[in-house]
């Protein structure tokens, strides 16, 4: 099927990495319908978006929770689809264990309803947000594969997990789907003009929306977890993303499903994306105090548990199927984060 008279339907497109998608698909001339329950996130993006890509009409937007098949349901009989992108989920691993229900029920049924609602309605190709949180371990030094062994040690990741074995169910139970799992490390960043980033509404879990509000002044300082692992500062080690990185691989995604879906058979594909190079704790503390030009004050705390020495990716098949690759270094990553979060300092 063509996308020429069809859409693509983006699950989550409000919020931080879906909006970044959004706009890179408009951009590169896709059609797009979002819809989002707002539960972690607002239509906000939806003006910048426009703004950015020089829109003169809106986005198409509905409201719908992806737990309410009849609201999906009524989405795929207004559009014609010819694939969907799908980020709507919760993410944060600390609550999910205090409850884990709520973390099944919306990210696994939700998943679910998705599915269903695209098998009646014949649209076969998905692209699904999954997580480095999906692998078992890491081995020191060495990037992780998409052959690597999984298991997960939160009741998120294990949603994840979960997920990306339903669509790979799916896509083996009939022919003509056609699914793309793409593993993300560590997003971070901003849109370079400032205009558009992550706007936690809680106090964020992850490392960089800490250490960004920490720069700002919202937060007194960062808490350093464990500074005896083995790394070279003692500090542990991830793999960091640009997230009009991370957004530019999606595009390339739906574009791989455009060049190689078939009605004659299924195929699940799956990709690792970060850069291959991890930094540290520390490293990224003064990546970022090089940014907004001041020192950010941090503590060193004990080691959290189950947190490992070092993730990083192995992304040599992403590059080798997807096209894709990193653009965007450390310094981008901070410079954009901080002129994002100035712009929102003066703006409260
Ligand atoms: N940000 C990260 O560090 C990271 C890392 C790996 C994977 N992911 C995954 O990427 C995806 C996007 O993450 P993000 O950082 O943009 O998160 P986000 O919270 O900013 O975006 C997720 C969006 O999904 C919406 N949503 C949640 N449940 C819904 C439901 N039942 N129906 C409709 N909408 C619903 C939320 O309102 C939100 O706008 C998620 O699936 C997340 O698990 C994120």
């Amino acid at each position: 099927m063509s996308t020429e008279h069809s859409y693509i339907l983006v699950t989550g497109g409000t919020g931080f990495i879906g909006s970044f998608t959004v706009l890179q698909l408009i951009e590169r001339g896709f059609k797009v319908v979002v819809i989002d329950n707002l539960v972690n996130s607002s239509t906000e993006p939806l003006q910048r978006i426009k703004k950015l890509a020089n829109l003169k009409e809106d986005i198409i937007f509905h409201k719908v929770d992806l737990l309410k098949v009849s609201e999906v349901e009524s989405i795929f009989e207004k559009y014609k689809f010819y694939g969907v992108i799908h980020f709507a989920a919760l993410k944060a691993v600390g609550e999910s264990v205090y409850k884990p229900l709520k973390y099944y029920e919306n990210n696994i049924s939700g998943t679910i309803n998705l599915l269903k609602v695209m098998e009646a309605h014949a649209v076969k190709n998905i692209v699904f947000s999954s997580s480095a949180t999906v692998y078992k371990q890491s081995v020191e030094g060495k990037g992780l594969l998409e052959s690597d062994d999984l298991g997960c040690v939160n009741p998120y990741g294990r949603t994840k997990l979960f997920m990306e074995s339903i669509i790979t169910d799916v896509a083996d139970s009939q022919v003509g789907w056609t699914g793309v799992l793409l593993r993300y490390f560590n997003p971070t960043g901003a849109h370079p003009t400032g205009e558009m980033g992550e706007d936690p509404l809680q106090i964020p879990n992850n490392l960089m929306p800490y250490v960004s509000q920490v720069a700002v002044g919202k937060l007194e300082k960062v808490h350093v977890f464990g500074s005896d692992y083995n790394t070279h500062d003692g500090t542990g080690v991830r793999d960091y993303i640009h997230v009009v990185d991370l957004a530019r691989a999606h595009v390339l995604a739906m574009e791989k499903i455009q060049k190689t879906a078939s009605d004659e058979k299924s195929q699940v594909l799956t990709y690792n994306l970060g850069s291959g190079t991890g930094y540290s704790v520390l490293e990224m503390i003064k990546a970022m105090s090089k940014a907004c030009k001041h020192d950010i004050p941090y503590v060193m705390d004990p080691r959290r548990k189950g947190d490992v020495d070092t993730v990083i990716c192995n992304p040599a098949l992403a590059e080798k199927e997807l096209g894709f690759k990193v653009e965007l270094d450390l310094t981008a990553m901070c410079t954009d984060l901080w002129k994002w979060h100035k712009i929102q300092k003066w703006n409260v």
